[in-house]
């Protein structure tokens, strides 16, 4: 499984990306907001530190509007990936800017049937939200699963990017449930290196040491 960092702080990416996974990079309307800068600047700076798909999401809800903006944004970097929203114009819009050689990202998908449709449009990436959909009572990890399942029968090259990931659980969840790739907020990739014991280890290895005496190379 890929690791993602879904965050529009570049500062924040490149601590990340000098000792953790970062295989790619995923933002959204809300992210940009949250970093208070310009869209194509921040784009352009994190395609500038990671070389794998960067996801921009479109704003617009329009086809002629996807189009237009994706066709801005593409011309961003060459690892711009297009999120498009999961609606009847996203999948239009997916379907024609794949054709274009674009790589593409459908977002918001809470549904198997939705995924299919990703899939039949030759999406690159599918986005299950899994937090939000467990926030409103649905099983996240059991969608992916899902997914897994219609994809591996079906044969279909979309790669499920599992999104809105809260809990170390989550990460590990979708790892088991086949997810290609899975974004995380900063705060929960560093999460992930964190373990008591490993913490009650490093003591106790240290208090040892110093008994030793020694220096290492001294
Ligand atoms: C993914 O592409 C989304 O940007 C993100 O994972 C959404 O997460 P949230 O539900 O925590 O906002």
């Amino acid at each position: 499984m890929q690791f993602f960092i879904d965050s529009a702080e570049v500062e924040e990416i490149r601590a990340l990306n000098a000792c953790m996974p970062v295989e790619g990079v995923t933002t959204n309307p809300s992210l940009i907001l949250k970093s208070g800068r310009k869209i194509e600047e921040v784009l352009e700076e994190i395609c500038s530190l990671i070389g794998g798909p960067v996801s921009a999401e479109v704003t617009a809800e329009d086809y002629d509007n996807m189009m237009r903006q994706a066709d801005i944004l593409a011309k961003l970097a060459d690892n711009i990936c297009i999120k498009l929203p999961m609606t009847a114009d996203g999948l239009r819009a997916c379907r024609e800017i794949t054709a274009n050689g674009h790589k593409t990202n459908m977002t918001l998908c809470f549904s198997a049937n939705q995924a299919l449709l990703a899939a039949k449009a030759n999406a690159a990436f599918v986005s299950p939200f899994i937090g939000r959909l467990i926030d409103n009572g649905g099983d996240g990890l059991q969608l992916i699963a899902d997914i897994r399942k219609i994809y591996d029968f079906y044969g279909f090259g979309t790669k499920i990017l599992a999104a809105s990931l809260r809990e170390p659980g989550h990460v590990s969840g979708a790892a088991l449930a086949g997810a290609d790739c899975a974004t995380l907020p900063p705060q929960l990739m560093r999460a992930l290196v964190q373990h008591p014991l490993t913490d009650k280890g490093i003591s106790a290895f240290a208090a040892d040491w110093a008994k030793t005496g020694q220096i290492i190379g001294g």
